[in-house]
């Protein structure tokens, strides 16, 4: 079995806190997973824990001056900032978090953080009131605005004899989060106490009791955004047309018919914090649904007439009130993928468009594996490589939860 960090390198950043002893576990925590570990410790780290034992326990001399002698010739603030895959800074004390977020070079810790272009974890660890200060969430929210991924803190008895927030994430949590991060997946539990809404699968339009109208649609790429957004650690309404996938674990799902079947499910839902719309609604109806089955007759095929469904999308992303705070819609095109995606997310007035060619020989219909292209409001434009519709899920998970600053 390979390790989930074999021929990882970790850049551990030991900030100054009673926290700070728990970061000689996650050193041997993080090497038992495979990975190679380098620390730099601050000065407020080396009142907790000395270099000696972090060199000993990674292995590899720590590091804790910016201007060194030894430290710089041996490999530099600016190498230590690139060689490696990811940057976790654990504990993550709240003076830490606000050098980090004011950009800050000051010492050793903060100018690698400062000059990476790595990955970064944050573990914040403090006082309660600390943690709950205006300035710290400030700091919070910019520093994932920055694409900052954070894990805990926990709740829970602090050295002070208070109870709350700002404990250390566990070791074993803090490496969860790593992982979860390098593959690119929200973190576990990181939409706990979030509400996130999907639709999936196709529309039936009944033309009689045994005939309907319906797009092509597996569902699997919507049942597997419900399913990774549970993943996560989210409370997830599945609102899904007829499909013949097993219900995602850990997910409520309401099964419907029609469009407007599913108009009503998805209004009887709300309130919800992310709304993913990913179902394949059919556009019209047949305009009168007859209760008896038509019958072939010396008068040649009956008329159609087509009537419009309700745009579910539309509706939900231009309520005035209880609108989601995260809408996102996706558009299957088979031409001009982007050019069609900036014009729906304008018409539809939602955040986000997902867009994919669904051209047969693209094979995404029905498929395990979609290409997408991500389409932001103002007209920005992200391809994701081909992917497993699950790793597609697990990703586009990762981005709502950090658009919705979880
Ligand atoms: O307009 P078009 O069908 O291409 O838009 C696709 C997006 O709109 C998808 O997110 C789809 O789930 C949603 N949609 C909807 N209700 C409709 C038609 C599309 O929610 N009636």
């Amino acid at each position: 079995m390979t390790l989930p960090l074999a021929n990882r390198r970790v850049l551990l950043v030991i900030g100054g806190g009673i926290a700070a002893y728990k970061s000689l576990d996650l050193i041997r925590r993080l090497r038992e997973r495979g990975a190679a570990v380098r620390c730099v410790l601050t000065k407020g780290a080396q009142s907790f824990v000395t270099p000696l034992a972090a060199g000993a326990l990674s292995g590899e001399r720590a590091h804790t001056d910016l201007f060194d002698r030894e430290d710089e010739a041996d490999i530099g603030h600016i190498r230590l900032a690139r060689q490696a895959d990811a940057v976790v800074v654990a504990p993550a004390t709240a003076n830490m978090m606000a050098r980090m977020a004011g950009g800050h070079a000051d010492d050793l810790a903060a100018t690698v953080l400062l000059a990476t272009t790595l990955p970064i974890l944050i573990a914040p660890a403090m006082n309660v009131r600390m943690w709950l200060h205006p300035a710290t969430q400030r700091n919070l929210a910019l520093l994932r605005q920055d694409g900052v991924a954070v894990v805990g803190p926990n709740i829970g008895a602090m050295a002070e004899a208070e109870t709350g927030p700002g404990r250390l994430a566990e070791p074993q949590e803090i490496v969860a989060a790593l992982v979860a991060m390098l593959e690119g997946r929200a973190a576990p539990a990181q939409l706990a106490g979030r509400h996130v809404l999907v639709t999936s699968g196709p529309t039936h339009e009944p033309i009689d009791p045994v005939r309907y109208i319906a797009n092509r649609s597996s569902g699997k790429q919507g049942h597997a955004i419900a399913a990774a957004a549970a993943e996560a650690g989210a409370r997830v309404t599945l609102v899904s047309g007829p499909v013949t996938l097993p219900d995602p674990a850990g997910v409520a799902v309401v099964r419907v018919e029609t469009a407007r079947a599913m108009l009503a499910a998805v209004e009887a839902a709300l309130p919800a914090d992310i709304a993913v719309f990913a179902a394949a609604v059919a556009d019209w109806r047949p305009a009168a649904e007859t209760g008896e089955k038509i019958k072939k007759g010396p008068g040649g095929p009956p008329g159609l007439a087509l009537t419009e469904n309700p745009d579910i999308l539309a509706t939900i992303a231009q309520r005035a009130a209880g609108r989601p705070p995260l809408v996102v819609g996706f558009a299957a095109e088979t031409q001009a993928v982007v050019d069609n995606a900036r014009a729906k997310i304008a018409r539809k007035g939602c955040d986000l468009i997902v867009a994919n060619d669904v051209s047969a020989a693209t094979g995404v219909m029905g498929g395990d594996r979609n290409t997408v292209l991500l389409v932001g409001r103002d007209g920005s434009v992200e391809t994701w490589p081909t992917l497993d519709k699950d790793e597609v899920a697990r990703r586009l998970v990762a981005r709502l939860a950090a658009l919705a600053g979880a």
